[in-house]
């Protein structure tokens, strides 16, 4: 309809001096409905100049009078896949088009001018975490579930013989050195360069420490009803539980929620030897969401895991070129001698890989058979097998803390 296209946008980068107060504001309005000082301060303080928010690569259109009537975020930080790739992620956040302004295709052309910004900008991929149903036009798809653990009380020990330590507005330096250490391998998680880019809002930190001082483990809480919430957790599995179950005892609540856990870790198998519901989200095309920018860049930084996983697969010894077709690029694998190079595309390459879940396949969201299965990854000559050997399923996960 061409009365949704009336006016022009100017989409452009933002200034803090100019428009960081008028992006607050929206954002609370927005995301939080009120703009209560407290939630404007929080929201100030993840959008400050000299932290993850980058304001080169955000965007926000204007209008002809030059008030804001988008605005879509770029948090600048590493993504982990397995133990050794970090991949330089965009997380875009924020995303809104003032109320007034919806409906006149304002967003797309808002997303079209950041997605196409991103890889002059040196980023790998793109991450979000989205409404059902918007970002599949622009590329994006699940990059993960989410899982959660319901536990009742009486289903945990509830017996410490340590003490908690406390702490509400910034991260000891010692807790984030253990989520490093405790995250180390765990795809999808953040590098926490310089602590949490969102502070701990609702969040309260408790740790604990071993028989030699040094910190054995630590739980956040939120109390969001009448239930407790554990948004991040590090340490032994049945220290954290007994833990959550003291906490419970201490706070009167008879049930805890463990949310976003990674599905594989030591916690979430403890777990599910004992007695527990667990509750699996999936999003056909929300929340969680992923795509490429740049899948030569993503390809080279993804080689020490591919040499890796190609080592411990069924096909060790394989040798030739594999070629993967993105949407914008195609880049060719050399395999030799267990070693993997990044090549120009050949067109005449007989094993490829193509399809809208490369960006799943690459990180890891499931294994490379449900994709093939499902129609989304197209795999000619030995394409298959090599998709398997190469891209495991990583069973990846981001604590909520760490949600923006
Ligand atoms: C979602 C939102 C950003 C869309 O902005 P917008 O400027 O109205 O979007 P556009 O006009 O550019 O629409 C682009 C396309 O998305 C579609 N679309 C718009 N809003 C949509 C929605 N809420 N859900 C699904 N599709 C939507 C449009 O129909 C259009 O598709 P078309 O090109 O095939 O016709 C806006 O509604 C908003 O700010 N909502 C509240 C905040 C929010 O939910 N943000 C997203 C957080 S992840």
């Amino acid at each position: 309809m061409a009365d949704r296209y009336v006016g022009g946008l100017r989409v452009a980068a933002p200034e803090p001096t100019l428009h960081l107060a008028k992006i607050t504001r929206e954002v609370a309005k927005t995301f939080w409905g009120d703009t209560a000082e407290s939630t404007l301060a929080t929201i100030n303080d993840a959008f400050k100049p000299g932290g993850s928010y980058s304001w080169a690569d955000s965007r926000i259109g204007m209008t002809d009078n030059g008030s804001i009537a988008t605005h879509v975020g770029v948090v600048d930080f590493k993504m982990r896949v397995g133990g050794q790739t970090r991949l330089r992620t965009a997380g875009l956040a924020g995303i809104f088009t003032v109320e007034e302004h919806r409906r006149r295709g304002w967003m797309r052309q808002t997303m079209n001018d950041v997605l196409t910004a991103l890889q002059p900008a040196g980023f790998d991929i793109s991450l979000l975490y989205g409404i059902d149903g918007f970002y599949e036009p622009f590329g994006f798809r699940r990059a993960w579930s989410d899982y959660s653990f319901w536990v009742k009380a009486i289903d945990l020990p509830s017996e410490i013989d340590f003490e908690l330590e406390e702490f509400t507005d910034e991260h000891p330096e010692e807790v984030i050195e253990l989520a490093h250490r405790a995250y180390t391998s765990q795809t999808g998680s953040v590098v926490r360069e310089g602590g949490w880019f969102t502070s701990l809002n609702e969040d309260r930190g408790h740790l604990w420490r071993g028989a030699d001082g040094a910190i054995a483990g630590y739980v956040f809480t939120r109390l969001p009803d009448e239930q407790l919430l554990i948004t991040d957790h590090a340490g032994e599995p049945n220290q954290v539980l007994a833990v959550v179950g003291h906490l419970m005892q201490r706070l009167e609540r008879d049930r805890v929620t463990i949310t976003c856990i990674p599905p594989a870790c030591a916690l979430a198998r403890s777990l599910r030897q004992g007695n527990a519901r667990e509750v699996v989200h999936h999003r056909r095309n929300g929340d969680a969401l992923v795509r490429i920018v740049n899948l030569r860049s993503t390809l080279q930084k993804l080689i020490p895991e591919m040499k890796g996983a190609l080592s411990r697969s069924l096909i060790p010894g394989w040798e030739g070129a594999l070629r993967v077709d993105g949407d914008m690029e195609s880049v060719t694998l050399h395999i030799e001698g267990g070693q993997l190079q990044i090549a120009e595309a050949r067109a005449d390459s007989p094993h490829v890989l193509a399809g809208p879940a490369l960006s799943q396949l690459l990180i890891g969201t499931d294994d490379s058979e449900e994709f093939i299965e499902e129609g989304t990854l197209v795999a000619s000559g030995e394409g298959r097998e090599l998709a398997s050997a190469l891209f495991p399923a990583r069973n990846p996960a981001m604590p909520a803390p760490d949600h923006f």
